[in-house]
């Protein structure tokens, strides 16, 4: 059979294909002449063969949108015509040995409206790189593997000209930058722009000063105080915890309100989404300033995960973003609460990985293949990735953890690097074969572990015995999946609450096996996968007993809060599956552990929160029952009014005692208590008519408490004037205007949700071309789940419009996005056909981008 495909059809590119790139690079000198619609970039490489490459080759560059006005090799003109995605000089027209390579082209930064490259934001000129942006800035090989020395050249009349590395000369209207580190094109960047700076520096232990400075526009200087102190916060624990200094003089970091993602760790100048570095106690909640303080770390810790030790090639994203998340979640740890950062960690993994694992979407930790690399940008790269770094530290030890990491920087600095050379560590290191381990790596699939237990009486005791059995159901092109390495952490509890077992790691490795634990005087309850030590689905009937049991006993607190979720989450599964009603014993042990006072506020805080709407229809059709997301919505609003008045005392008195005096500090103790308090008036908010939201929004001096009043008044179908207010205060605050737009989507009721994102869609301020504000309101739409999934099907329609209409001007949010849909299986066939054909729109559109095509064409296979 002869399949035709178009020549449109975008062509996948696979691990299994790689090479390496023919010439290495010794030097890259670059100038631009900055001009928003015509801005010229000078390069000058020199390139050698490389040796892992015998024979001649065809110099081949990438390049995309540039229009190429002169090329010279070794100062001599060649006529080279660039096609759609790069240049080529045929080997014949290079010299033997190593030669320069000259180029001048034209971009046009005022049109790029994808925001991958050079563009304007805001007035400045800003560059994002990661994951192939660099070539729509000149041509170059544009491959993490080809690492260079650059030298940069800005020109200008802009007051602040930034690149990476250190500063070396500057004058009326210039400014040249050396970054004597060698790096790839994608962490290369740029920022041109009025800007001012908040200043500060951090001596590192072996005594080097650098100059520290985050960059913003004038009037957003008294935002960024916070940033700074977790940016030496972060610099001081890479020091204490890992042995990593930094490296330059100087470590810029710059707020754009235009960015795709996050954030940027470009050597020595990181770039962030503003959101991410601006916050003062009226802005910013309480969740933002956490998030900042990680971010911060994260982009930070790349600098050597990331940076000195970069990647392979775009397969291996994980081995910098899981490494990296993993020391990001470590370090939150250390400033905050550990056990309540876990909970955290795992209730998000859950809530994004599981669904993405369990969907047409999933794929393994290191992808074997990709249409467009920024669609893998995803949670199993990343969180799934940094829960492989924490299963490995946990088959290790924590010393052999440490001593393969030290490894790991002696034998890569410099490098660009792959999965097999970071388990080779771990192999050297400790003397371990990780060959079993890697499957983590290369098999998609979340694992479901099946226990049964087993007493029999003795004379010298009682032997415990834990069988597991691991399955994991097939994945998109992975239908086998052998058995993997599981570290179980296990600890056993006797009938009174004592722990006679404490936390053992069993390190199963078979489909199916079994763990005695003998010489115990009576029959234990135990607490499995404490930490949650696996990224798996623990399958386990257990009484309604023991799970109150072990919310009361448990000594690993990942476990009790686990211990209470199950417990609310079965309660609800039995409420919509079979109509019962809300338990009352569940809701006396929930008053217990909420009015422990030994208790942390925001674990407390943590355990008073339902399971998401989202996460109770994975649950119902992981167990065969088509989820209807109205009844899922109105059964968990019954179980929360109930709760509500079944804890009314205890909710009231915690709402009193848990008022944080002001001023207002962001400090995680501070944080946890307002978590608690605010999850109290959650509750009471549906049976005090919005009295207590009402006042406290009116009296809030901070952020987290009006978002958090209004949310509430919204929630209860009030709060039309306080919207209105909000509005007034903040209209000139994008950051806070982006909080208005979605609250107010995400707390929509269901028939409404789509009626409210359209008429906000209309307002003025919806700046739709930019990723915050389209976010703010789109993603509040599909996280509003019975408002997304409304019969009606408006939503599906009023998403697909966008998704659509965004396409042409940002493929790569565009693309991101239409993962909103990714878990359409799960429903009725009546909106299983809706979403298809809101999906065959979106694919059918003309020129849909390669992007928004392959997120799409997975979605829909
Ligand atoms: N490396 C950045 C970070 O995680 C994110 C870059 C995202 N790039 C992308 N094309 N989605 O810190
Ligand atoms: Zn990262």
């Amino acid at each position: 059979m002869v399949i035709s495909v178009k020549d449109s059809t975008p062509q996948p590119t696979r691990l299994a294909d790689y090479q390496p790139y023919p010439f290495r690079i010794e030097k890259t000198d670059l100038t631009f002449r900055l001009d928003p619609k015509a801005t010229r970039v000078l390069s000058r490489i020199r390139f050698h063969p490389n040796p892992a490459r015998p024979g001649r080759h065809d110099l081949r560059m990438d390049g995309e949108r540039l229009r190429l006005i002169a090329a010279r090799i070794d100062g001599a003109p060649v006529t080279a015509r660039p096609d759609e995605t790069g240049l080529t000089i045929p080997a014949d027209a290079l010299p033997d040995g190593a030669f320069d390579f000259e180029a001048e082209v034209e971009i046009d930064p005022s049109a790029n409206t994808a925001l991958e490259g050079l563009y304007m934001s805001g007035g400045m000129y800003c560059t994002q790189c990661e994951a192939e942006g660099f070539r729509r800035i000149t041509f170059y090989p544009d491959r993490p593997d080809v690492m260079a020395p650059f030298h940069v050249r800005i020109e200008s009349d802009m007051p602040v000209l930034l690149s990476n590395g250190n500063p070396v000369a500057q004058g009326e209207g210039w400014a040249e930058w050396d970054d004597p580190w060698p790096k790839p094109s994608y962490l290369f960047a740029l920022v041109a722009g009025d800007l001012v700076a908040v200043r500060d520096s951090f001596t590192t232990r072996s005594g080097r000063k650098v100059d520290l400075a985050i960059w913003v526009r004038a009037g957003d200087e008294d935002r960024c105080a916070y940033a700074m102190d977790s940016l030496k916060r972060a610099m001081k624990w890479d020091e204490d915890v890992y042995g990593r200094e930094y490296d330059l003089d100087v470590f810029n970091i710059v707020a754009v309100d235009d960015f795709n993602m996050g954030a940027m760790e470009n050597k020595g100048l990181n770039i962030f989404n503003s959101k991410l570095v601006l916050a003062s106690p009226e802005t910013a909640t309480d969740a933002d300033f956490e998030r900042i303080e990680s971010v911060i770390a994260h982009e930070y810790f790349h600098n050597w995960t990331g940076n000195r030790i970069t990647c392979r090639d775009w397969f291996q994203l994980c081995l910098k973003e899981g490494l990296t998340v993993f020391r990001d979640q470590e370090f939150t740890k250390d400033m905050r609460s550990a056990p309540v950062k876990r909970i955290e960690d795992v209730l998000m993994l859950r809530a994004r990985q599981f669904r993405e694992d369990m969907g047409p979407l999933a794929h393994p930790v290191r992808p074997e293949s990709y249409i467009e690399i920024n669609n893998f940008y995803t949670a199993t790269v990343y969180e799934k990735g940094a829960e492989l770094i924490g299963m490995l530290k946990l088959l290790v030890g924590d010393e052999g953890y440490r001593r393969a990491l030290d490894l790991y920087f002696e034998r890569h600095d410099g490098q660009a690097a792959t999965i097999e050379d970071w388990l080779k560590v771990f192999e050297d290191a400790t003397g371990r074969d990780l060959a079993q381990f890697k499957r983590w790596y290369t098999d998609a699939g979340t694992p479901r572990l099946k226990v049964e237990e087993d007493w029999q009486p003795g004379d010298q005791g009682g032997t415990y015995t834990l069988t597991f059995t691991q399955h994991t159901p097939p994945t998109p092109g992975q239908d086998e999946k052998p058995p993997r390495v599981i570290p179980i952490a296990v600890g056993l509890l006797n009938p009174n609450g004592d722990e006679i077992l404490p936390t053992t790691v069993l390190e199963m490795t078979e489909e199916r096996q079994s763990f005695s634990f003998p010489g115990l005087a009576t029959r234990p309850v135990p607490s499995i996968l404490r930490g949650f030590s696996a990224p798996v689905v623990l399958e386990r009937e257990s009484s309604f007993d023991e799970r109150t049991f072990l919310l009361a006993h448990d000594t690993d607190p990942f476990n009790r809060w686990e211990a209470g979720r199950s417990l609310a989450r079965d309660v609800l599964l039995s409420m919509i599956r079979d109509d019962a009603a809300p338990s009352e014993p569940h809701a006396q042990a929930l008053a217990r552990l909420v009015t422990d006072d030994t208790l942390d506020p925001a674990f407390r805080a943590l355990c008073l929160r339902l399971p998401s709407e989202d996460d109770l229809a994975q649950a119902l059709a992981d167990a065969g029952t088509t989820p209807e997301p109205e009844r899922i919505h109105t059964v968990r609003e019954g179980l929360a009014t109930y709760l509500a008045r079944q804890l009314q005392k205890d909710l009231v008195r915690i709402y009193e005692e848990m008022e944080t005096p002001p001023p207002y500090s962001p400090d995680a103790a501070s944080a946890g208590r307002r978590a608690l308090r605010l999850a109290a008036l959650g509750y009471l908010n549906r049976i005090d008519h919005g009295a207590r939201a009402a006042s406290l929004f009116a009296s809030a001096d901070n952020m987290t408490e009006s978002a958090a009043a209004l949310a509430c008044l919204i929630d209860g179908g009030r709060g039309a004037r306080e919207i209105a207010a909000f509005y007034e205060r903040w209209k000139d605050n994008r950051l806070v205007i982006d909080k208005w737009f979605a609250l107010q989507v995400a707390h929509a009721q269901p028939d409404m949700a789509a009626q409210v994102a359209a008429r906000l869609a209309e307002h003025p301020d919806f700046e739709w071309k930019n990723p915050n504000r389209f976010r703010a309101l789109m993603g509040a739409l599909a996280a509003n789940h019975a408002g997304f999934h409304h019969i009606s099907g408006a939503a599906y329609r009023f998403y697909a419009d966008w998704l659509i209409r965004l396409d042409p001007v940002n493929p790569q949010t565009t693309a991101r996005m239409s993962a909103a849909f990714e878990t359409w299986t799960r429903y009725d066939a009546e909106r299983r056909a809706m979403i298809r054909a809101e999906l065959g729109r979106i694919r059918q559109t003309p020129d849909l981008s390669r992007d928004t095509f392959e997120m799409v064409s997975r979605i829909l296979a």
